[in-house]
């Protein structure tokens, strides 16, 4: 069977044909790129079975935080732990930059975005500056993962390359690519975003681990003898990244994962909460939370779901590699997609007007059964930048690292 055909053959398996409607006007060139596209795409999203359960009510109870207080008691061991480990070659670090960053509103990739006031400073540069206090200090220099995505994959690696990684040894620097998901109208069926082409976007972020190892980078990472990765958002420019009490802490109590907290600032904040469902983690993000989870407090007056997740996690190998063959489920996310209409015609869509599927990483805490939550001073590690302007935006960012004394 030729590609043409097994691509057909797949879109008909899925219940697909919808995607197809151009087919017959499309030259035999245009006709064969949209088959490879097909047969590249994973459409394992599409299956009911491999889609989030959003039942959480009544199962969910609140987890037990290791806090900053208790955190600070024990600081300088911990810390001398978490440097042995990362000094032994045990540590590695993901950062997370296949996003498309919508919110932003910047044509480029977010990391490549300058947030400087009085000098240029890129989002990019900031997390190396982060990464790079604690490698200085630790005398090592753990490998460097980046996952991209296929629409921002080149010009990630020419920006870094042409400011020679802000100073981090090139040869500790691996990337590797995620894979794209469909986008699907109000039926199910698949948008197109040209008459041959699928429209389709990163699968979220939660397939780093399948992703790194099918990749070139993979085949280094397989070699290593790397125990812990400490997986990061790209927009989070305060973060402590392999940060040795992290590491310290979460080493220390035997657990697979580990995920830096804050505590929220108000019910409705825009971030996972951090639970336990029959005594496994589980993050229920924002939108997924009832109004009572939201609101519930204790008799000290505290939030009972108090937690947020600031998408700095610790994972442990060897748990990774047992959770492999499960899968992870695939949330549904209503957004804008820009399609072209039953005439062939491109239609920029005003309001949300398709599904996209995600995989997020915070579901591999549930998987992997055992999780540390690791609370941290929100004004001194929290900085996301997700808008422009107002609430978590460059310049609140721009502002929080003023307060902790980071010129930019
Ligand atoms: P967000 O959920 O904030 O998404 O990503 P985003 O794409 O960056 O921004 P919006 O929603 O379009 O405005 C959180 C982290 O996960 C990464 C992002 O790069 C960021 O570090 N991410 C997200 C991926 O690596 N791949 C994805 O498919 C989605």
């Amino acid at each position: 069977m030729d590609k043409k055909e097994q691509a057909l053959r797949k879109m008909e398996e899925f219940s697909q044909t919808k995607a197809l409607r151009f087919w017959e006007e499309l030259s035999e060139t245009e006709k064969e790129d949209f088959s490879d596209q097909i047969l590249r795409t994973d459409f394992s999203c599409l299956l009911p079975e491999n889609e989030a359960d959003k039942a959480f009510e009544g199962k969910i109870s609140p987890v037990p935080v290791r806090t900053v207080e208790e955190i600070e008691k024990n600081r300088d061991a911990l810390k001398e732990k978490g440097l042995a480990v990362i000094r032994e070659g045990k540590t590695a670090a993901v950062l997370l930059a296949g996003g498309m960053g919508t919110r932003l509103g910047s044509d480029g990739p977010k990391g490549v975005f300058d947030i400087g006031i009085h000098k240029p400073t890129y989002i990019f540069q900031r997390l190396i500056e982060n990464l790079r206090e604690v490698t200085d200090e630790a005398g090592v220099c753990p490998d460097l993962y980046i996952m991209t995505s296929e629409k921002n994959d080149r010009v990630t690696r020419d920006f870094l390359r042409s400011h020679e990684y802000f100073g981090y040894p090139k040869e500790h620097i691996f990337f590797f690519v995620q894979e794209n998901a469909p986008a699907v109208g109000a039926d199910g069926q698949i948008l197109l975003e040209e008459k041959n082409r699928l429209a389709t976007s990163p699968n979220g972020n939660g397939g780093w681990y399948p992703s790194l190892l099918g990749s070139k980078a993979g085949i280094h990472f397989k070699a290593s003898g790397v125990e812990w990765l400490n997986v990061f958002a790209v927009d989070n420019v305060l973060q402590r990244i392999l940060d040795p009490v992290f590491v310290g802490a979460v080493e220390e109590s035997g657990v697979n994962t580990g995920a830096k907290v804050i505590k929220k600032n108000a019910p409705d904040e825009g971030v996972g909460v951090l639970c336990l469902k029959e005594g496994r983690p589980l993050v229920v993000e924002y939108y997924e939370l009832t109004d009572e989870m939201k609101t519930k407090r204790g008799p000290d007056g505290e939030l009972v779901y108090n937690y947020g997740v600031i998408l700095n996690y610790l994972f442990r190998r060897s748990a990774l590699d047992e959770a492999t063959d499960r899968r992870i489920p695939f949330h549904r996310v209503e957004k804008k997609v820009s399609c072209v209409d039953e005439n062939g015609k491109r239609t920029e869509p005003e309001k949300p007007n398709a599904f996209k599927y995600e995989l997020l990483v915070l579901d591999l805490l549930w998987e992997l059964s055992t999780c540390l939550g690791f609370e941290v001073v929100r004004e001194r590690e929290f900085a996301p930048i997700k808008n422009r302007t107002g609430k978590d935006s460059v310049e609140s960012a721009q502002r929080l690292l003023q307060q902790n004394g980071i010129e930019v």
